[in-house]
């Protein structure tokens, strides 16, 4: 496991190449989902600052919050309710430019501006979501879905 994470400069899509091998570093060998899923939302705050970067894991019908950086939020989504619901019940991932436009969207804290949020499949079931809340609108684009999900892809190799 590396010893500590190398934060990259440059475009947005050279920092998630350059992020995604020491993610990869730092989770092989862990089998532990939760230990692997809170050090990959310790990289992405580390590296991007995001507002807010965490995990909701399926409990029956429900998200319940699970490994997070940023200000506290809420603990338990309805399946099909915003925008992790909605991610999770149509097993699509939802970028958000302006969360305000959303609607149904459930606002953790009234700083954030936009999101976006990604199933979390593993054996080819969805477990939960990956959320990254920004306090800017129109944060999100398809360089964060590519290479964020390329980030959850990794999870697949550790097990
Ligand atoms: N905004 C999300 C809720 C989770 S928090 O933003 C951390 C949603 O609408 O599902």
């Amino acid at each position: 496991m590396a010893e500590e994470l190398k934060v990259s400069g440059g475009s947005k899509e050279e920092q998630y190449i350059a992020l995604i091998p020491q993610i990869a570093a730092l989770i092989s060998g862990e089998k532990n989902l939760i230990a692997n899923l809170a050090n990959i939302a310790a990289s992405l705050k580390q590296q991007f600052n995001f507002f807010w970067v965490g995990f909701y894991l399926a409990e029956d019908q429900e998200l319940v919050l699970g490994p997070f950086q940023g200000p506290i939020a809420c603990t338990r989504i309805k399946k099909g309710k915003g925008v992790c619901g909605s991610s999770w019940e149509k097993e699509q991932i939802i970028i958000v430019p302006d969360v305000e436009a959303f609607p149904g969207h459930i606002a953790c804290s009234s700083l954030s501006k936009s999101e976006i949020v990604l199933p979390l499949i593993q054996s080819n079931k969805i477990i939960g979501v990956l959320d990254v809340d920004s306090d800017q609108y129109n944060s999100f684009d398809d360089i964060d879905a590519k290479y964020l999900n390329e980030i959850l892809l990794l999870l697949n190799t550790t097990s």
